[in-house]
């Protein structure tokens, strides 16, 4: 099947053509980080104003990208939540327009499922598998026992990752979005210069808290004043901050694999791209011969390839959602099961 599919849940507007949910033919992005940028986050008005002028010509660039035309495509894929409600309507809106006069079958899909199925347009990993989603919005531990079968085995209490990244970025200095900018300049760093804490990492649950981090760097900032936020300093810091956040993430990461006896791993959301986290996962796989399924950098942040992977599989077998279906701002995933399978 050949499915158009469109993402626009945070920041980009994004839409795909995707073969059998696995081939993509055609996947383009459009970012409005350098607009929010100005204001050290996501505005959600401008976010839902920049949608609606770029979803049109996203579509059209994705359709001429795969050659294909409207008349070639037999589903319609779009993000249904959890996100900005008036980013998520333009673009939900615009896939139910798309499907009620081409007259064809329809389904809404949750941000997350499309983070950790991602990989499976690269290498499909077998279930069941433990799932790692490190994103702007969530740090969350997934048992995954097939499409649409999702159980929470923790989550953060706080701050997501790439909130942490993104907050502690901020009073580096680095600009917003910093994740990125903290990454690059943490590979030049000494990752043992500054001892910041290591959050829950032994409290025996599968929870994480990153809230903590991020004042501890913020306290160093204050009694070692701004020299920390140039030069080496600034990268050893950068590097310390990573390697805080990696440990915990690693940690908790090989906890739940061992309590769910699986050996299989999926780490997936724009995190995953964060250089230090998929040294440290790589790191836990050679020890552990869990077996490790990192998407490539591009499809790990936010595009609407990945989302088709669990649309296909819905449409393919008749699980579509009726043209009243409507965006939601928070959407637990474990409720996809209940919807989809009644489990
Ligand atoms: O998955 P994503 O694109 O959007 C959400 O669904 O949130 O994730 C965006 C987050 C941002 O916080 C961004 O700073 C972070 O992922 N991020 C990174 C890296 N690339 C993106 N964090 C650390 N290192 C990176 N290389
Ligand atoms: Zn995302």
């Amino acid at each position: 099947m050949l499915t158009l599919s469109i993402e626009t849940s945070c920041d980009e507007t994004a839409a795909a053509v995707v073969q059998d949910g696995r081939k993509i033919l055609g996947n383009v992005i459009s970012s409005q980080v350098a607009i929010h940028a100005e204001y050290g986050g996501v505005v959600p008005e401008i976010a839902s104003r920049k949608h609606l002028e770029a979803v049109i010509p996203v579509i059209s660039e994705a359709l001429s990208q795969a050659g294909v035309t409207l008349d070639d495509i037999q589903g319609i894929v779009a993000t249904k939540g959890p996100g900005l409600v008036g980013a998520l309507l333009v673009g939900l809106s615009a896939a139910k327009g798309i499907a009620f006069v081409r007259n064809l079958p329809f389904v809404g899909v949750h941000h997350i499922e499309g983070h950790l199925l991602a990989g499976f347009l690269e290498r499909s990993a077998p279930f069941p598998f433990l799932a790692l989603v490190v994103s702007g919005g969530h740090t969350h531990l997934y048992r995954v026992d097939g499409i649409g079968r999702y159980s929470q085995l923790g989550q953060t209490l706080d701050d997501a990752a790439g909130e942490a990244f993104d907050k502690t970025a901020t009073l580096l200095g680095l600009g917003y979005p910093g994740g990125m900018v903290i990454d690059r300049l943490a590979g030049e760093g000494n990752p043992g210069r500054y001892s910041l804490p290591r959050p829950l990492l032994r409290d025996g649950s599968f929870n994480f808290s990153f809230s903590g981090l991020k004042t501890a760097v913020a306290t160093l900032v204050r009694r070692e004043g701004d020299g920390v936020k140039e030069g080496e300093p600034l990268r050893d810091l950068c590097a310390s901050f990573q390697a805080a956040v990696t440990e915990v993430l690693v940690a908790k990461t090989a906890a739940a694999l061992a309590d769910q006896g699986i050996s299989r791993l999926v780490v997936a959301g724009g995190v995953a791209s964060n250089s230090g986290l998929r040294a440290g996962m790589a790191g836990l796989s050679r020890r552990s011969g869990v077996e490790l399924f990192i998407p490539s950098p591009l499809l790990c942040t936010d595009n609407a390839a990945m989302i088709a992977v669990a649309g296909d599989f819905y449409l393919e077998n008749g699980m579509t959602d009726d043209l009243t279906l409507d965006a939601v701002a928070t959407w637990p995933l474990p409720m996809v099961t209940r919807q989809r399978w009644n489990l």
